[in-house]
C-alpha cells in the first residue's frame, strides 16, 4: 500500500509499512536528512518536525497517522538562498557545533513563534528544554532564536 504525505508542501509517496516511523521515511524515502536520529525513543528532541504546526517527535511517530498531516521539516523552513530568520540567526550566532540538533531546534523554535511571537528568553528556554545538545552549545542556540524574534 502507498501512503501519501504532505512535507514541506508537496506530497510525496512511500510503500514503508504504517507503522514505520515517520524519521525513517524522511530520511530513507524522501533524502530529507535534516532530521537527525538521535536517541530514537522520544528523549532528544534531534527529530523533531512539525505536524500542523506543533513539534513531534519524529522517531516515534509512526507514518500511517500523518496521511492527512502537514509536516514540515528544517529543509522547509528556508533555503540556502532565502534562509528563515531562525536559519540566518543560527549562522549569525555560530548557533551549531555538531549540528545534529539544530533543526529540530529550530522547528520547536518556529512553532513557538508562531504561537507567541513576543516569547521572551525564558519561554525560548522552556520550549527548548527537553531539546538535548551534546556539544554544550545551547545557549548560543537560545541566542540565535532571541536573535530571529527580534
Ligand atoms: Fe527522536 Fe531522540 S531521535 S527524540
Amino acid at each position: 500500500m502507498v501512503l501519501r504525505l504532505n512535507v514541506n508542501g508537496t506530497v510525496r509517496e512511500t510503500a514503508a509499512a504504517a507503522d514505520t516511523p515517520l524519521l525513517y521515511v524522511l530520511r530513507n524515502d524522501f533524502a530529507l536528512t535534516g532530521t537527525k536520529f538521535g536517541c530514537g525513543a522520544g528523549e532528544c528532541g534531534a527529530c523533531t518536525v512539525l505536524v500542523d504546526g506543533r513539534p513531534l517527535r519524529a522517531c516515534r511517530t509512526p507514518v500511517g497517522e500523518l496521511t492527512n498531516a502537514r509536516i514540515l521539516t528544517i529543509e522547509g523552513l528556508g533555503t540556502a538562498a532565502h534562509p528563515h530568520p531562525l536559519q540566518a540567526a543560527a549562522l549569525t550566532e555560530q548557533a551549531a557545533q555538531c549540528g545534529w540538533c539544530t533543526g529540530g531546534m529550530l522547528v520547536a523554535a518556529k512553532a513557538l513563534f508562531d504561537r507567541n511571537p513576543k516569547a521572551t528568553e525564558s519561554e525560548v528556554r522552556a520550549a527548548l528544554a527537553d531539546h538535548l545538545c551534546r556539544c554544550g552549545s545551547h545557549n548560543r542556540i537560545v541566542r540565535a532564536v532571541l536573535r530571529a524574534g527580534r
